[in-house]
């Protein structure tokens, strides 16, 4: 082999390398346990500006009430979860817990109970986002689990968007009648206070995010 053509070879053997990278299984999605190419994705991600990935996901997550009826796959659902439980919180108590629902017949319930909940009818799946008044931080700073569970729900939302997902956050809390009817279907114990129920799945539809910008929202020092 000459001088060139070896080069050549190593320049193949390279390219060919290079692509399997980009391209390769982590070989347990095929068994559905884990996300597909997640090796890959962190590869490719790496050579673009993550910024924007971040900030197109946030800026073109819309609600989502109607779903395709095709399950959400399990990885997807805990990478979601994880998501929801990377939120901050005050002093860090996390004080929070997810129910995931996918049993139709109980998504239905939840739907016929609440009118503003009634696409989890037709979702294959739900989360809903409690407080956990034991993790709770006592006192004056309590009510800081309401902010700490609504991160934590935005996070949700966010992820299921960048997985492909759509999603709406129902509200519960802070109507307590509703929060309680929720946990009675749930069986969810009384140290818990149901914030939203989030319905979820493949979008059946693709509204257009809403553009919110408002320069008038928006103040520099002392308010002029
Ligand atoms: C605290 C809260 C409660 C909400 N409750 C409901 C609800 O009960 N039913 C519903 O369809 N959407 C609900 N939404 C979704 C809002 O209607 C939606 O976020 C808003 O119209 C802005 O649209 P976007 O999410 O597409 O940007 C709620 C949102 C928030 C933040």
């Amino acid at each position: 082999m000459n001088k060139k053509h070896f080069f050549k070879v190593v320049a193949n053997l390279l390219f060919i390398g290079g692509a399997f990278v980009l391209s390769s299984c982590c070989g347990k999605c095929c068994k559905n346990e884990t996300c597909p190419n997640e090796g890959a994705a962190v590869t490719a991600a790496s050579t673009v500006d993550s910024s924007a990935i971040v900030l197109d996901a946030i800026s073109k997550r819309t609600s989502i009430r109607a779903y395709q009826e095709t399950p959400v796959e399990d990885w997807k659902v805990e990478k979601i979860l994880r998501a929801g439980m990377a939120a901050p919180s005050a002093m860090n108590r996390q004080p929070w817990s997810f129910t995931v629902v996918n049993d139709k017949a109980i998504l239905k319930q939840i739907a016929d109970s609440a009118p503003n909940a009634g696409m989890a009818a037709n979702a294959p799946l739900a989360i809903v986002v409690c407080g956990d008044m034991d993790k709770a931080i006592e006192g004056d700073a309590r009510e800081f689990w309401v902010q700490d569970a609504s991160a934590a729900t935005e996070n949700i939302l966010l992820a299921a968007h960048a997985l492909g997902l759509g999603a709406v956050w129902t509200g519960a809390y802070p109507n307590v009648a509703k929060a309680k009817m929720f946990a009675g279907i749930l069986n969810i114990p009384e140290s818990q206070t149901v914030l939203c129920v989030i319905p979820m799945g493949y979008p059946a539809e693709s509204p257009a995010p809403k553009d919110k910008w408002n320069e008038g929202n928006v103040h520099y020092n002392v308010w002029k």
